[in-house]
């Protein structure tokens, strides 16, 4: 949601609109509806912006060049307060002179106040947006202090939300000052230039070395020095780290999209989060949790939270943790264990996943269970992301950066994590699974290639996918582990293909969704391992019969060799048998697939559905 760039770089040669406009382009993925950049020209800042998308933008500065800069910002909006237009558009001007403009990420919660006050002060407003009157204010507060970071420290004291800012004042050339409260915000760091980016994305094609901001804080870039300050005024240091992969990683090297590139690097991203998890013996070895063994002894529950894709990532750790731990392990959306009254205290364990590690609603929730004792620990994608900052532990995926909105290879590095994270526990512990770690690690070290495996089998899929583009409505089901795939699936085609879809629990289904079921209704059906326990799969295959008997068509996951399955299955989609708890690894691949081709049959922008965002930063 919303990218911010800021950039301070020579003047003469002034590439500042350029980086910009680059740095905005690589964070499209983020999503956003109109965008709009600002330079320094002499005594005043010059602006363009649009409803729309990038090549609007470009084809307004083809009419309207700017002039070259040293200094620039540059904004893409998810709208919030105000729809999508050109006047909503960020960067907003504050005063009347044409010397500040002001760009925006979060929401001002307290801004009808504050533009009922200046509003009465005289002041009028161009726009909708809560950003105008956080672009007014600052505007006033420089004309007293005649310093931008000065001003920025006094107008964030008045400001309630979460917010990301960056400000230009024509009277101070070569310098962006940019302020974070619950909201991302990274600088990075160049030679004799320096960037603002809400993620490193923005700037990856000028530097790799960056610096992480704390919350409450303002920095203040110019092309020879970064400085910080806390909001209240005193001197701070960010913490410098180097981004650990290349620009090419963050590029669709040669796939039509961001999408299909990250559901072939899964095996990767599954294999680089195993990476070092273990010592030669096999047992795990967690150097980078900040937690105490003796206190993730004493824990007695795990509460999961997170949102959309990452909170089925938690559905899957349910069951794998309370298998080989034996602690009980709730799952819960972070937006509503937010707003209740959740029984944690200090030895509950309140495990965040998310991919992003700026999700508002996860954050929230983490900051939240921490108010309330419990310990924190965030299984999160992303270096330096404010929820592992903001929690006492973190344990990262490398699923490398995800750009494409609708989740995948971090899915999958996210059960990967929380596999390690059980068996983890279980270690520690002592208890029944302890000794079996280092067994289920190998299994699992034998699932990058099985990932291969699914992906380089899925021709099929593809032809049923194109097959299926009018298709108005899909079911999934799915038992155990499958649950959550089936919701998965489910979710991937809402997103991608506009289509209407529905995961359930397969034991559900004569509880009410069986009423659903007409003459050519598709249905998948992940199907467990033959080998599960108390007759999981025997069960599912008679779900197939019901359904099938019904009318349904049958579209079946099933382990290769699994011949129970066929005399149900109008189309049997195989997958590498591995063990039980494991399978999500596997069985979620074809569904992701499949919505990738339905929505590109479809001729949809699969990388940016309509409507969504990739970091859900408001709540
Ligand atoms: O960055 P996060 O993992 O916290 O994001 C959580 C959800 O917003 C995200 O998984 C969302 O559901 C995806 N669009 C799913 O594809």
């Amino acid at each position: 949601m919303c990218g911010i760039v800021g950039y301070v770089g020579p003047d003469n040669g002034g590439k500042a609109l350029d980086v910009v406009m680059e740095g905005l382009s690589r964070l499209e993925y983020r999503g956003y509806d109109s965008a709009g950049v600002a330079v320094l020209a002499g005594d005043h800042v010059e602006t363009r912006k649009r409803a729309g998308k990038l090549a609007n933008l470009t084809a307004a500065l083809g009419d309207s060049p700017l002039p070259a800069s040293g200094t620039g910002i540059g904004h893409t909006r998810w709208a919030t307060h105000g729809g999508p237009t050109d006047q909503n558009a960020h960067p907003h001007r504050g005063g009347t002179d044409g010397k500040l403009v002001l760009i925006h990420n979060g929401i001002i919660e307290n801004f009808h106040a504050l533009r009922a006050e200046l509003l009465e002060d005289g002041v009028v407003f161009e726009s909708e947006t809560d950003t105008e009157v956080a672009a007014h204010l600052v505007a006033r507060a420089y004309a007293t202090t005649h310093d931008l970071t000065e001003a920025m420290r006094q107008v964030v004291q008045v400001l309630e939300g979460a917010f990301t800012l960056l400000a230009v004042h024509a009277d101070q050339p070569g310098v962006v000052v940019g302020a974070r409260r619950n909201s991302p915000l990274v600088v990075g760091l160049g030679e004799g230039e320096n960037f603002l980016g809400s993620d490193v994305a923005a700037f990856i094609g000028s530097t790799r070395e960056a610096l992480e901001l704390e919350q409450d804080q303002i920095v203040t870039i110019t092309p020879e020095r970064v400085s910080v300050v806390g909001f209240d005024g005193r001197p701070a240091a960010g913490k410098p780290y180097h981004v650990d992969w290349d620009a090419a990683a963050a590029e669709k090297g040669g796939f039509d999209t961001f999408m299909e590139k990250e559901i072939h690097d899964q095996p990767h991203a599954v294999a680089d989060t195993l990476l070092g998890r273990t010592d030669e013996d096999g047992h795990l070895v967690m150097d980078e949790l900040r937690i105490s063994e003796d206190d993730l002894r004493a824990v007695d529950k795990v509460v999961i939270v997170a949102c959309g894709t990452a909170s089925y990532a938690g559905m899957v750790a349910k069951y794998a943790i309370e298998r080989w731990t034996r602690i009980p392990c709730e799952v819960e959306l972070a937006h509503e264990f937010r707003y209740r009254d959740p029984v944690v205290d200090g030895n509950t364990l309140v495990v965040s996943i998310s991919q992003s590690g700026e999700t508002m609603d996860t954050l929230m929730a983490v900051k939240h269970a921490h108010d309330l004792g419990a310990r924190t620990l965030s299984i999160c994608n992303t270096h330096g992301a404010t929820i592992p900052r903001e929690s006492d532990a973190v344990l990262y995926t490398h699923a490398g950066p995800e750009i494409a909105v609708a989740s995948t290879k971090a899915f999958l590095a996210q059960i990967t994590a929380c596999y390690i994270l059980g068996l983890y526990l279980a270690q520690l512990r002592g208890g029944v699974f302890a000794d079996q770690a280092p067994a289920v690690m190998k299994e699992l070290q034998q699932v990058p290639d099985k990932i291969q495996t699914v992906i380089d089998s899925m021709d099929r899929v593809r032809e049923i996918a194109r097959f299926m583009a009018d298709t108005r409505a899909v079911l999934f089901l799915g038992r155990h582990v499958g649950f959550p795939v089936a919701m998965e699936g489910a979710l991937k085609l809402k997103e991608l293909a506009y289509i209407h879809a529905e995961g359930f629990a397969a034991g559900e289904l004569k509880h009410g969704p069986i009423a659903l079921i007409e003459p050519g209704q598709p249905v998948f059906v992940i199907v467990p391992t033959p080998d599960s326990e108390h007759g999981l799969h025997g069960k599912v295959v008679s779900n197939i019969q019901e359904i099938r008997a019904r009318g349904a068509r049958t579209l079946v996951i099933a382990e290769e060799g699994d011949e129970a399955v066929v005399p149900f299955a109008d189309e049997v989609i195989r997958v590498p048998a591995t063990p039980p708890l494991l399978a999500p690894l596997l069985t979620t691949v074809p569904l992701q697939v499949f919505a990738l081709e339905l929505a590109t049959a479809k001729g949809l922008d699969v990388d940016q559905p309509r409507n969504l965002a990739k970091s859900v930063t408001v709540e």
